[in-house]
C-alpha cells in the first residue's frame, strides 16, 4: 500500500511546482503535462543520471538525438502503421470513448468467459458428424445457441466452423468484436460519463499521430477563394484548364478541407527505437564499434492514448531512455540477464525500495508483435502495480525489416573474420515520467516533529532538484541578509540549485524545504558574523549542526 495517493501525488507536484496539467489555463488537454521549475530539475536529473550510467561511463554505448519526424516507410516497415492499436469502445449515447480492457471490471473474468464460451462452442461443433448442404435439426440447434437463433453463417465442412470459432476467440481475447459489447450489457457496466448502457461494437485504434510534412495538403474552399480565381482568369482572359483548375494555397488551419498527398503523411514517433535502429548502419559505418554495443537515445514519443490516466503514468505526449544493445543472437540468453541486473542497479540509484519492484515474465501472447522474451518491470504505484519499465529480446526483427523494405544491408561484419551477421539486440526501455512517479512515491515521507505531523520527500541528494536552501536568520536585519547572502552565491556558484528563502519563520521554511525534498537547509545567524559557522539542518533526521563556512563552501 503506498503512502500517497495518486490524487495527494498530483496536489503536491502542482502545488510546489513539479508537474501543472498541460494547458491549464485554457481548460487542459488531456494527456499531457508541464513541467514547472521543480519538476524540470527533477526530470534533468533523472535523465542526466541515466546518460551517465548508461552511455558516458560505458565503452560500449553510443548516443545519437534522431529526428521526431520521420518517413513513413519507417513506421511501415516496423509494422506500427498496421499494429500500433488498442482496442476502442464508443458509448453510443454521448460517443465517448474507452480502451476496452480499462473499462472491463475485471479483465481476467471476462477472459476467463470467453474461454469457457468458445470451449464449449468448439466443443459441442466438433462432436457434428461432417456437414452437408444444410444443418440438420439438431446441429441447427445447437448453432443457434452458439450464432443466435436464424443467424449460423454458412459452411462448407466441420474445419471451416471450428477455425471460425478459434478465430473469434482471437479477436474476442483481444478485446474485439462483439464481445465486449456482450460483456459489457451482461454485467450492467455504465457509460463512466453519462451513465447509459449502450455500447458499440469494439474496433482497433491505431495511437500514432498523424501529421503531414511540407506545404502540400490544406487548401482555402471558400467562396472568396472561387471568387478570386473568377476574377483571375477574366483578367487574363484566360480560359484553359490550368487557370481554372488553380487552387489557392492558403496557410490558415481552419475552415480549410485537406487534400493530403499520401506521401507527405508522417506520424509523431510513438518509440524513440525506431530513430536508433534506422541509424544502426551510420553508426557502424562511422564508429565500426565492437560487438556487443549499444546505442542510446533519450526524447520525446507521442501516443494518442484512447484513455490517458493516472496523472502522468498515461500521457499522450511523454519522455523515453531507450537502448538497442546490438549483439551476437547466440549470446541473448547472457546478454538479457546482464540487462536485467543493470535495471535493477538502476532502480537502486533512483532510491526505489526493492520490496516494490517486481519482475513480470510476460507470457507469449501478451508479448509485443517483435518480442522473444518481455520482463515488465512493475513498481507499485499509488494507483496500483503497474508498468515502470520494459526490458525486451526484439530478436532482429527491426533490422531485418529496414533490410527487407530498404533494400540497404544490415550485415555487421565480425572484426577478424569474414563473418557477416545482422545482430539482435536486448531493448531496455525507460519511461522518464514513470520513474518520476515512482522517485516522488518512493520519496514521500511522513514522521511527526514536536509532535506535528511532518511531510517530506526524501529524495536521494542526486536526484533532489534544489540542493540547499538558505536563510537569513532574520530578514530585516541588513548584516545577517548580507552574510547570507555572500553564502548563497558561494553556493550557487558551486552546485547552481540553491534557494534562497527569508518568507515566514523559521519552523515554516523548514517545513517549505522539507516538502521538496531539499537536503541541507542553511541558517546565517548572529553566532556567524561572530564565528562564521552556519546551521545546517539535514532534512531526514532534522538535525542541526554548526558548520564553519569554510567547511560548508569546500
Ligand atoms: N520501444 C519499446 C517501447 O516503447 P513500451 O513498453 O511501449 O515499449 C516503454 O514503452 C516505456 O515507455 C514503458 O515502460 C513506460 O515507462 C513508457 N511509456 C509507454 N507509454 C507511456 C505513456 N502513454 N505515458 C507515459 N509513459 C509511457
Amino acid at each position: 500500500m503506498s503512502k500517497i495517493s495518486l490524487e495527494e501525488l498530483a496536489s503536491l507536484a502542482k502545488r510546489r511546482g513539479f508537474i501543472y496539467q498541460g494547458s491549464e489555463v485554457y481548460g487542459g488537454l488531456s494527456g499531457t503535462w508541464d513541467y514547472g521549475p521543480l519538476g524540470v530539475a527533477l526530470k534533468r536529473n533523472i535523465m542526466n543520471l541515466w546518460w551517465k550510467m548508461f552511455v558516458d561511463d560505458r565503452d560500449d554505448m553510443f548516443g545519437v538525438d534522431a529526428a521526431i519526424l520521420m518517413n513513413q516507410k519507417v513506421w511501415q516497415a516496423s509494422g506500427h502503421v498496421d499494429t500500433f492499436t488498442d482496442p476502442v469502445i464508443e458509448c453510443t449515447n454521448c460517443n465517448s470513448k474507452y480502451r476496452v480492457d480499462q473499462i472491463l471490471d475485471d479483465e481476467k473474468k471476462y477472459l476467463s468467459e470467453i474461454d469457457k464460451y468458445f470451449d464449449n462452442a468448439v466443443g459441442a461443433v466438433s462432436k457434428f458428424p461432417e456437414l452437408s448442404k444444410d444443418y440438420t435439426d439438431e446441429q441447427g440447434d445447437i448453432l443457434g445457441k452458439i450464432f443466435g437463433e436464424g443467424r449460423s453463417p454458412a459452411f462448407n465442412t466441420r474445419q471451416d466452423l471450428v477455425e471460425y470459432l478459434e478465430s473469434n476467440r482471437i479477436l474476442a481475447k483481444k478485446f474485439q468484436g462483439i464481445f465486449p459489447h456482450n460483456y459489457l450489457t451482461h454485467n450492467k457496466t455504465t457509460c463512466e460519463k453519462c451513465g447509459k448502457i449502450l455500447w458499440s461494437e469494439a474496433g482497433l485504434f491505431n495511437m500514432m499521430f498523424r501529421t503531414t510534412v511540407g506545404p502540400t495538403g490544406t487548401y482555402v474552399e471558400d467562396s472568396k477563394a472561387n471568387y478570386a480565381r473568377n476574377i483571375s482568369a477574366e483578367f487574363y482572359n484566360d480560359k484553359d484548364e490550368n487557370t481554372s483548375n488553380a487552387r489557392m494555397p492558403y496557410v490558415s488551419d481552419v475552415n480549410t478541407v485537406s487534400f493530403y498527398n499520401k506521401n507527405s503523411v508522417s506520424y509523431l514517433r510513438p518509440e524513440t527505437a525506431q530513430g536508433i535502429f534506422t541509424n544502426f548502419k551510420n553508426v557502424v559505418d562511422s564508429l565500426y564499434p565492437d560487438l556487443p554495443f549499444g546505442i542510446a537515445q533519450q526524447g520525446k514519443a507521442f501516443r494518442n492514448e484512447i484513455s490517458p490516466r493516472d496523472f502522468v503514468f498515461r500521457s499522450r505526449e511523454f519522455e523515453q531512455m531507450e537502448i538497442e544493445y546490438f549483439i551476437d543472437p547466440t549470446t541473448w540468453e547472457a546478454e538479457f540477464e546482464k540487462w536485467v541486473k543493470l535495471v535493477h542497479e538502476w532502480c537502486e540509484v533512483l532510491g526505489l525500495p526493492k520490496d516494490k519492484l517486481h519482475e513480470l515474465e510476460v507470457p507469449e501472447e501478451d508479448r509485443a508483435h517483435y518480442s522473444k522474451r518481455t520482463i515488465d518491470f512493475e513498481f507499485d504505484f499509488p494507483h496500483g502495480r503497474k508498468e515502470l519499465l520494459g526490458l525486451a529480446y526484439r530478436t532482429d526483427f527491426d533490422l531485418m525489416n529496414i533490410q527487407n523494405s530498404s533494400g540497404k544491408s544490415m550485415d555487421y561484419i565480425v572484426k577478424g573474420s569474414n563473418e557477416k551477421l545482422v545482430p539482435h539486440v536486448i531493448e531496455p526501455s525507460f519511461g522518464v515520467e514513470r520513474a518520476i512517479m515512482a522517485v516522488l512515491t518512493s520519496a514521500y515521507t511522513e514522521d511527526e516533529v514536536n509532535g506535528e505531523k511532518r511531510v517530506f520527500l526524501k529524495l536521494p541528494d542526486h536526484l533532489a532538484p534544489i540542493k540547499f536552501a538558505v536563510s537569513p536568520l532574520l530578514k530585516n536585519k541588513p548584516e545577517l541578509v548580507a552574510k547570507a547572502k555572500e553564502v548563497y552565491n558561494a553556493l550557487k556558484k558551486k552546485h547552481g540549485s540553491v534557494t534562497w528563502d527569508d518568507n515566514g519563520n523559521i519552523g515554516k521554511r523548514y517545513r517549505r524545504s522539507d516538502e521538496i525534498g531539499v537536503p541541507k537547509h542553511i541558517t546565517i545567524d548572529f553566532d556567524t558574523l561572530e564565528d562564521n559557522t552556519v546551521t545546517v539542518r539535514d532534512r531526514d533526521t532534522t538535525e542541526q549542526k554548526r558548520v564553519s563556512i569554510d567547511e560548508l563552501t569546500k
